[in-house]
């Protein structure tokens, strides 16, 4: 039996009629750049996230360099953040000259440990800009509290938790900027790349729509250097489309991981939870994945195992496709030697980085599928 990652087109052939539709009256529009379906994009978003604006971008690392940028971030300053994420959320940051200051990650949630960020702190520090990482939010209340006390700017990266909540708040809608990103592989994808920034400040929405267009709000003269950083139309027309369909994908993710503990526990497998797991000294156990917030939207559903790189190679061959989100941390990355990081340095990100696998979650996932997943990881741990 086979079982993607992802199943994108089982999920465009049930959208298929109304996605053709909005990418048509595109194309009979001409309007490519901007324009209603990029601005109908936004009003949709923005209200989905609960916020007051939302301004269109070309992708989650452009939503991130356009808020780091609307704040003139830049050489000298320091940007607090996880070395556990994708690279785009630490890249922004030194691509516009600042450093990436990195903080370790709470082992149960993979998320930044907010108790470890104020030690962080110095005259230099500008922002905090924490992860929502595989679905789930980082613990914002004491991250803002940080911030409240050190007059901090926070830059929440929601790119994988649009519709995730924390204490009933949405992803990107309690630190100063939210960046979304649709990827074709985030639960909102596009047809291609692009992303959102949203935000309540009026002033700073304005910014950011200016920076996207190299920084000018009247056409040919720049208030400030900005870029190319504008969500497509018809990247947009498609997600407005999917923005229907996202509450229902969000439950039938939600419903894949509870079933996957169901037939964890059924498996005869010794389990324990992401926080408890310590590798080969709990035998051969599964830390499962540990839901602290309100509304984990399970972008990824994600277990620690032991002899990771083998059990992935060995769920291959039963035609099941995993992924390791991921690898190398980013404070041992190459790029990054120059912040004179060592091995060590952030002991629960380098053991997530050797521990973690993401298992097929998508929301076409079927019963069947599910119980092939599991019971080919009990084949292989029990031997
Ligand atoms: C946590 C995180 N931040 C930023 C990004 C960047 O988004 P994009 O690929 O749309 O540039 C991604 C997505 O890949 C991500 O997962």
């Amino acid at each position: 039996m086979r079982v993607p990652l992802l199943d994108l087109k089982a999920q465009y052939a049930s959208i298929k009629a109304e996605i053709d539709q909005a990418v048509q009256e595109v194309f009979q529009s001409q309007h490519f750049i901007l324009g209603p379906k990029v601005a109908e994009c936004e009003a949709a978003i923005a209200r989905y996230s609960n916020c007051a604006f939302a301004v269109g971008v070309s992708s989650g690392t452009d939503a991130l360099l356009a808020a780091l940028m609307a704040e003139g971030i830049g050489p000298g300053d320091e940007v607090i953040t996880t070395p556990f994420t994708f690279f785009a959320t630490a890249g922004s940051i030194a691509r516009l000259g600042a450093k990436p200051v990195f903080v370790d990650i709470d082992p149960a949630t993979y998320n930044l440990a907010a108790a470890q960020i104020a030690a962080k702190v110095t005259p230099n520090t500008r922002a905090i800009l924490p992860v929502h990482l595989y679905g789930q939010m980082a613990e914002m209340g004491p991250i803002m509290e940080i911030a409240r006390q050190h007059r901090l700017v926070v830059i929440e990266d929601a790119a994988q938790a649009i519709g995730a909540e924390d204490n009933g708040r949405r992803a990107g809608s309690i630190g100063l900027y939210g960046c979304f990103s649709f990827f074709p592989s985030k639960n909102l994808g596009g047809a291609g790349d692009g992303g959102m920034v949203v935000t309540h400040d009026a002033a700073r929405a304005e910014r950011i729509a200016c920076l996207r267009v190299h920084g000018s709000k009247d056409k040919y003269y720049h208030k400030w250097i900005g870029g190319n950083f504008r969500l497509h139309a018809l990247q947009a027309a498609v997600i407005t489309v999917k923005l229907r369909s996202l509450d229902k994908w969000t439950q039938a993710r939600q419903n894949n991981a509870r079933r996957y503990e169901a037939l964890f526990r059924k498996s005869g497998l010794r389990l324990v939870t992401s926080r408890e797991y310590r590798g080969g000294e709990c035998g051969n156990c599964v830390g499962l994945p540990v839901v602290e917030t309100g509304r984990h939207i399970f972008n990824q559903f994600v277990i620690r195992a032991p002899r990771r790189n083998e059990l992935k190679a060995w769920l291959k061959e039963a035609g099941i496709d995993t992924e390791i989100y991921y690898p190398l941390p980013l404070h041992l990355q190459e790029c990054f030697r120059y912040l004179g990081h060592r091995r060590g340095d952030f002991p629960e990100s380098e053991r997530a980085a050797e521990e973690t696998l993401a298992l097929p979650v998508y929301p076409e996932l079927t019963d069947a599928q599910a119980g092939h997943v599991v019971s080919s990881i009990a084949k292989f741990l029990n031997g």
